[in-house]
């Protein structure tokens, strides 16, 4: 029995407050994706994404009457009818469940989806070395690029997507009168069929999985280490790990962490100790044996040996070259490309080489983009 003349409810509670924190997810984590800074939000709004998508899927399977998969129309010739009757305008009754458009359309969210959710969770940890992935990092670390595209245009095609599928809710609702806009409001369909009903069980599950959502979300968004964004570098004290370093070409400025350069910069480098930026660096300085172990430490901890994401980014820049200033580096240059030379010039900073100005836990060679300052 319809409780309401006319009209079929289809969407139960639960499944319209899904449906709303998947759109709400994805737009904010999308959104969030384009300030680095905000990295950390846009990885709480991905896993509020990712975790209902999963919902979803069980939902697809376990679920109530219209939301599970084997009420889809996937025909081929069920969705070029379906589009013939919409084009001419003919058939104005909408199905209660998915029609074989909107079949379609949420199969396609819920791979695209998880294609999403998944390359991002690797990139995060072959890339950042953070997060549940971040074990990967050490040895797949240059498969970066890859993930970083797959990432970056499924999550296009699905802002597209989604598009399309508000074009389609507005066109039902303003050419075809269906009233269709309302339907994931209320939960109710103009059109003919059995009312849903949904077990205690499957409410109950839809809300522990919400709640479970919102918890993810506010773990990883209040506290910096969490299960979901820890990493797996700690703040490197060169104090300890190198003496002389630390020392000796700790003396003028903080010292540069090795894995920024490759091999053959840091051989050219300490080659020219005596004419080093207009410094005369001598054996007085910095003896003879310190030189060495300083240039032992400086080989081993080189770019190549690293699997951070700014080691691999810079040798890819580098190319073949081997410079000895990182500030050179096309890489450099592009990440800070929105700083104007005038910045530099502050009495804060004086030069671009003076990384520990706006960069405040280089000497950890931190340079996590929360722990940029750019001072006044
Ligand atoms: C006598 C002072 C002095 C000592 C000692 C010194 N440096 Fe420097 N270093 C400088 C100056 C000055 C610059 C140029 C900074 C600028 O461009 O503002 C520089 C720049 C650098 C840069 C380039 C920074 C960039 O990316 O643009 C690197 C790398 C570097 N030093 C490494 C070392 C290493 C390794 C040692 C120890 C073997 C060392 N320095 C010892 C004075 C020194
Ligand atoms: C005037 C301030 C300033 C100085 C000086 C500076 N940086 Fe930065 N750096 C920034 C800002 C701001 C960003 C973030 C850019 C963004 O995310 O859009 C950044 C980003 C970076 C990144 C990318 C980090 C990431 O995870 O994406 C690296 C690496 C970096 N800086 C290294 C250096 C090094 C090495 C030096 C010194 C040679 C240096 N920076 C000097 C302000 C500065």
């Amino acid at each position: 029995m319809n409780k309401k003349k006319g009209y079929v409810f289809v969407w139960p509670i639960s499944t319209r407050i899904i449906h709303w924190i998947i759109a709400l997810s994805f737009t904010a984590a999308f959104v969030s994706s384009f300030t680095e800074a905000y990295l950390h939000h846009h990885v709480a709004f991905g896993w509020i994404f990712g975790v209902m998508l999963g919902y979803r899927i069980l939902w697809g399977l376990y679920g109530p009457r219209y939301a599970t998969f084997n009420t889809f129309r996937l025909g081929l010739s069920d969705l070029i009818w379906y589009f013939k009757e919409k084009i001419q305008n003919r058939w104005r009754k909408i199905p209660a469940g998915h029609n074989p458009a909107s079949s379609w359309f949420t199969i396609i969210v819920l791979v695209i989806g998880s294609i999403i959710v998944l390359s991002g969770l690797l990139l995060y940890g072959v890339q950042e070395a953070k997060g549940i992935f971040l074990f990967l990092n050490k040895d797949h670390y240059t498969h970066m690029f890859v993930l970083n595209d797959v990432h970056i245009y499924a999550s296009y095609f699905l802002a597209f997507w989604a598009v399309i599928h508000i074009s389609g809710v507005l066109i039902e609702q303003f050419y075809h009168k269906t009233g269709m806009l309302f339907a994931m409001i209320t939960g109710y369909k103009r059109t003919d069929g059995e009312d849903t009903d949904i077990s205690a069980f499957g409410l109950s599950a839809s809300y522990a999985f919400i709640l479970l959502s919102i918890l993810a979300f506010y773990h990883i968004a209040v506290s910096p280490d969490s299960f979901f964004t820890h990493s797996r570098y700690a703040p490197i004290d060169y104090e300890k790990e190198h003496a002389a370093l630390s020392r000796d070409c700790g003396e003028c400025h903080k010292v540069y962490p090795p894995f920024m350069l490759p091999r053959d910069s840091w051989k050219r480098l300490m080659d020219g100790l005596d004419e080093h930026f207009n410094e005369r660096i001598t054996e007085l300085n910095i003896s003879k044996s310190s030189r060495e172990s300083i240039r032992a430490y400086l080989y081993a901890n080189s770019a190549e040996h690293s699997s951070r994401e700014i080691a691999c980014k810079m040798l890819k820049s580098i190319g073949s070259h081997s410079p000895i200033s990182t500030s050179k580096v096309m890489y450099w240059r592009e990440t800070h490309a929105d700083i104007t030379p005038e910045v530099y010039k502050r009495d804060s900073i004086k030069s671009r080489a003076n990384c520990a100005a706006c960069h405040i836990d280089f000497e950890h060679a931190n340079m996590d983009d929360v722990n940029i300052h750019i001072p006044d």
